[in-house]
């Protein structure tokens, strides 16, 4: 059992700042998934490449349902996700971190829901505040403590990918208050509210969005500027877990209260 989750996007292939680390297959209705779990200063942490290890799974392909019932099933509580961005807002600036709050979905073809059948009810989640208050503080705090550049909120444009976007959707996003640009949050910030895990993403600029960048963008240019920062972003998520508290007291384990006790019940069985 891990009550720590660790998803890993762009740049993130690999748990090496656990120890002890062996694999797990965990076997779930909509596939199996490969998760390492390790330990770090006594906690059991699950970790994912979102993407694969060789990153060979796009964004419109991940199997976001397998991923989170998987850490569902070996007991998660709190998922820390990592996910490459473009920045809209200037004041974004490549190397920052964003701790992202709200999100607009411009995904087409994601199925974003775990009560898709009869079976199982029925579920219309609150998505007032997706991304869990209380984990977004304690990144926060862990920041502050390795002075590390910071953002506490940002709304964060998931697009269906794999392609970049024009400057003409930026200018779009943009304007209806978008501040970052990736391809993953949805939906697995909203998997993750369903399945009541606290679930936070911890953006990395690494670039200007298209038409506000200068050059035509490249993965490459995302994936080196992940490497440069690589080291940070490690130092960020091993404070978080050392800071973080045994019990989380936010709302996010409440999530689907109104199906009752069955609701996760369910979704394990
Ligand atoms: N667009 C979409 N996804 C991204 C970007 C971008 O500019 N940078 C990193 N991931």
């Amino acid at each position: 059992m891990a009550k720590i989750g660790l998803i890993g996007g762009t740049g993130v292939y690999d748990p090496n700042l656990l120890s002890g680390i062996s694999e797990e297959n965990v076997t779930t209705e909509y596939g199996a998934v490969k998760v390492k779990l390790g330990e770090y200063e006594g906690t059991t942490v699950a970790f994912l490449a979102r993407h694969g290890e060789d990153h060979a799974v796009p964004p419109h392909k991940i199997n976001y349902r397998a991923n989170i019932l998987a850490m569902k099933k070996l007991g998660v509580e709190r998922i820390i996700a990592t996910g490459a961005v473009g920045s809209l807002n200037l004041e974004m600036q490549p190397g920052e971190f964003i701790l992202v709050d709200q999100f607009l979905d411009f995904t087409k073809n994601r199925i974003q829901t775990f009560f898709d059948d009869s079976e199982r009810g029925v579920v219309h989640v609150d998505m007032t505040e997706p991304y869990c208050i209380e984990l977004r503080k304690i990144i926060a705090n862990a920041a502050a403590t390795l002075k590390l550049p910071v953002k506490t909120s940002g709304t964060y444009v998931c697009t269906e990918g794999p392609r970049f976007e024009t400057p003409a959707e930026i200018k779009m996003y943009s304007s209806l208050g978008g501040d970052l640009v990736g391809m993953t949050s949805v939906p697995e910030v909203v998997l993750a509210r369903e399945a009541e895990i606290c679930y936070a993403t911890i953006g990395m600029v690494t670039n200007y969005a298209a038409g506000i960048s200068p050059t035509p963008l490249t993965h490459a240019e995302v994936v080196e500027a992940m490497n440069r920062n690589n080291e940070n972003l490690k130092k960020l998520v091993m404070r978080t877990i050392e800071i973080i508290p045994q019990e989380r007291k936010c709302e996010c384990q409440n999530a689907i209260a109104e199906l009752g006790s069955l609701g996760q019940g369910k979704l394990l069985s």
